[in-house]
């Protein structure tokens, strides 16, 4: 039989996208959410205890000294949604203290089905809470929460662990005024940035000495190989981390080490590289502290508090929606 005229080209995602990142010239680049999958997911738990990845305990550390202020800097009675719960490891303060002063229904919003699960699994135990996980992207999942609620009732979103560094500053203004349109006036949204700080140890978080990020940042070449029968030489790959002072990011990159070419079966590719020849593969963008009150007000927000961690350089902004 032949194929329906109108069959999508692919029929994944995943797929999708990497037919248009190894495409794309000059620089060949993936979407860094692919690289969590069971593997990465498990890999990032493991970055976040290394020592030179200082951004989830500093971030624990904030949300563990201030959990009380920032429960008390929040509107009478709030839901909680959050984007990317993660472990729900972090949340459980936050959680914690709000469900000391009310019941609290929590709704967790993740494309990964492990992460709610693991997250029901950590913050099920918590007195007066009521969890309601949605596996969706993120802003498919806040607007059928916000669009769910009854009259009075208001929101607050978590968006924690510096995640909106994936995105540029212009992206992430972008983001949080979607995020602004599914709210209404004195919702809250606590966002959590890593901060600009010495070269070397913002190389080192992202190109630590036993070679976790290294391993994390190739397993999405050895998905590709396995999701969608793929020929990468992971060998033939190396993992590089560098700071891009323009953008303030670091970006993750894999490079050649020899010229090469790939094949991906299930994406009809062939691809050519370089020697030298690089994918860019993610970019964690790092904020000044006063640069957050500013990107909020573009996006109509006020920023009401922050707390920060100097020990390593972390803020937690609380911003309300004017
Ligand atoms: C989960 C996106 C916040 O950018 O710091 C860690 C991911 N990548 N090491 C980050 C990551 C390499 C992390 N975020």
């Amino acid at each position: 039989m032949t194929q329906p005229a109108l069959s999508p080209r692919f029929t994944n995602a995943f797929a999708e996208a990497v037919h248009a990142g190894l495409s794309h010239r000059p620089q060949k680049e993936l979407p860094s959410m692919y690289l969590y999958d069971e593997v990465g997911s498990a890999l990032f738990e493991v970055i976040t205890a290394l020592p030179e990845y200082g951004v989830t305990r500093a971030e624990e550390r904030v949300l563990t000294a201030h959990a009380a202020d920032i429960v008390a800097a929040l509107p009478k009675h709030v839901q909680v949604a959050e984007l990317g719960s993660g472990s729900g490891r972090k949340t459980r303060r936050i959680l914690e203290a709000l469900c000391k002063k009310q019941p609290t229904d929590y709704y967790p919003i993740e494309i990964s089905r492990t992460a709610l699960q693991l997250c029901r699994r950590e913050l099920g135990d918590i007195e007066r809470i009521s969890i309601v996980g949605y596996e969706r992207d993120y802003l498919a999942g806040l607007a059928e929460v916000s669009a769910r609620r009854r009259d009075g009732e208001v929101l607050l979103v978590l968006f924690l662990g510096s995640t909106i560094g994936n995105f540029s500053r212009l992206a992430a203004t972008k983001f949080l005024q979607s995020i602004r349109g599914m709210l209404k006036p004195g919702d809250a949204l606590l966002l959590g940035t890593d901060l600009l700080k010495p070269l070397p140890t913002l190389i080192a978080a992202y190109d630590d000495a036993i070679g976790v990020t290294a391993a994390f940042n190739l397993n999405l070449l050895a998905r590709i190989n396995r999701e969608l029968g793929g020929d990468f030489p992971i060998d033939a790959f190396e993992h590089v981390a560098r700071f891009n002072p323009d953008a303030r990011s670091i970006e993750m990159h894999l490079r050649a080490k020899r010229p090469l070419t790939v094949t991906v079966r299930a994406t009809d590719l062939r691809v050519e590289f370089r020697e030298g020849e690089t994918i860019w593969t993610e970019s964690s963008h790092k904020y000044a502290a006063e640069e957050v009150a500013p990107i909020a007000a573009d996006a109509g927000f006020g920023c009401t508090h922050q707390w920060r961690d100097d020990t390593w350089g972390f803020a937690e902004s609380l911003l309300v929606a004017r």
